[in-house]
């Protein structure tokens, strides 16, 4: 089938090339012509497993390209998925500019029957506000063009962003256009593996199934970080707690972590667009306003667990600080709480050398001009004379160190994790005083 992808990010781009991958002839549209040329170029604008492989075979197979020609994209595909960026307004709701300045661009030159996608994660009622925005742009040029308006959330997470559209728990279709429905049911039916995971529903269910599905795992996370804390104050292990309640197969292992908050580029503006949503309809989210606010909390606990061992003046202290991006296996720093501590130990006085296995040069970008922060290029290289070791995110490569030299390049032999990577009582048997997350029976 012929596809085009509008907006080449994150799920654009992964979209647009796994689908490539399963023979479709795929054209990825964006506005911006820095990242097209990265991909004309052969490389890829985001670090994502297994992406630039997917890109590069489709490309040389012909059946992937790139482009900033809109006439030429919306000319390519019967099939269009809006994949834009939908970020925070400043009361919280989705800004759908990009979604609708998306529409109208395919409204303005549109000639045949079209499928249009939303991709995107948008509000419920957003399909209608693109179909009228499209209906707007053929009346004014006077075209009359049958097309439908589908919705398509995409469920994928970064760092495994190809395993999880190759193979999705679900593909959720919203549709009220039986011809359009038919299309979407052909395109993904090589996704389906031994099991038709394809559910069509009407299209306002599709919108809402994607805020749910992203409330429902912040969700998880707020409670298990608030979980922690009080661990902390009972005596009692959250990782011990987690494995305990996640044996249960009502409640499951997956997304019970509790950490240093979460980020990114999805939990955060979701959770906080929903909650507006909720507002907006006389229907507060009053568990869901909670998620938010524990989670704000829970990116300064690292920082407060700094200041309780060192004081509020932090000035002359140093501190190594392992893991930038948000989550492994990714260089975003979308609301990354790394963001959060380092400015918090910075306001403080502390100076930082900072390592990330892929996200330094993201995060320099963003902390361009603040002073007292380093970056180096390998872990071992942020500890020489650092009062202690900060982990943030739980890079592969921070969970068997070498502890010897930990302790041997610190100035203090102490560890503030994060994402709970070791065993206190190993660290309490090295002589490294740890501070985990909720774990206050080992330090
Ligand atoms: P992104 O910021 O990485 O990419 C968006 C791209 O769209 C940018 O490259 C931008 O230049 C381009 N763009 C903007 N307006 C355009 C236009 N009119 N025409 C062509 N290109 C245009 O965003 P993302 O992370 O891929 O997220 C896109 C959407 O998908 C958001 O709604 C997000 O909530 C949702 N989503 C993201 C993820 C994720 O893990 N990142 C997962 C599921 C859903
Ligand atoms: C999320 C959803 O998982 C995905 O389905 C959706 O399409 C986009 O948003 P993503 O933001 O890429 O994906 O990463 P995810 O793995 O969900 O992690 C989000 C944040 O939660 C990270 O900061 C991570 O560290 C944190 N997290 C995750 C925890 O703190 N504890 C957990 O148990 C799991």
């Amino acid at each position: 089938m012929k596809v085009t992808a509008i907006g080449t990010g994150y799920v654009g781009l992964v979209t647009g090339a796994c689908l490539a991958e399963m023979g479709n002839h795929v054209m990825c549209l964006d506005v911006n012509p820095d990242k097209i040329a990265v991909l004309n170029a052969g490389e890829i604008p985001i670090h994502e497993p297994g992406l630039l492989e997917v890109v590069r075979r489709n490309v040389a197979a012909g059946r992937l390209q790139f482009t900033t020609d809109v006439d030429q994209a919306v000319q390519h595909g019967t099939i269009l998925f809006i994949g834009v960026g939908t970020p925070p307004d400043e009361d919280g709701s989705a800004d759908l500019q990009y979604v609708l300045a998306a529409a109208r661009s395919i409204g303005q030159r549109m000639t045949d029957y079209k499928v249009i996608v939303d991709k995107s994660t948008v509000p419920v009622g957003t399909a209608d506000k693109v179909r009228a925005a499209i209906a707007e742009e053929l009346a004014r040029r006077g075209a009359d063009v049958a097309y439908a308006v589908v919705s398509n959330p995409e469920f994928l997470k970064e760092g495994a962003a190809v395993e999880d559209f190759m193979r999705p728990d679900r593909i959720i279709v919203g549709s009220d256009d039986e011809q359009a429905t038919l299309m979407m049911r052909a395109l993904y039916a090589p996704f389906n593996r031994n099991n038709d995971r394809l559910m069509v529903m009407d299209v306002r269910s599709a919108e809402f199934t994607k805020y749910a599905a992203n409330a429902m795992l912040a969700t998880r996370i707020s409670f298990m970080n608030e979980l922690a804390l009080l661990a902390e104050k009972l005596g009692a292990d959250i990782e011990l707690v987690r494995r305990g309640i996640g044996s249960d197969p009502r409640i499951g292992y997956q997304f019970l972590y509790a950490g240093a908050g979460y980020g990114g580029s999805c939990f955060p503006k979701d959770v906080k667009a929903l909650v507006r949503t909720g507002h907006e309809n006389g229907q507060d989210l009053l568990v869901l306003a909670a998620v938010e606010a524990a989670n704000e909390r829970q990116k300064r606990v690292l920082s407060d667990k700094v200041t309780a061992r060192f004081g509020q003046d932090l000035a002359g202290r140093h501190f190594a600080l392992w893991g930038l991006a948000f989550k492994p296996n990714t260089d975003d720093m979308r609301e990354a709480p790394s963001l959060v501590i380092i400015d918090e130990l910075l306001r403080r006085g502390a100076t930082l050398s900072a390592y990330d296995p892929v996200a330094s040069q993201e995060a320099q970008r963003l902390l361009a001009g603040r002073q007292g922060i380093v970056f180096v290029d390998r872990a071992e290289a942020a500890l020489p004379g650092a009062d202690a070791l900060l982990i943030v995110t739980e890079w592969k490569e921070f969970r068997t160190p070498d502890f010897d030299t930990i302790k041997a390049q610190l100035k203090n032999p102490l560890i503030f994790d994060g994402r709970n990577l070791y065993e206190p009582a190993l660290m309490k048997g090295l002589g490294i005083e740890y501070h985990g997350i909720g774990r206050a029976a080992a330090v």
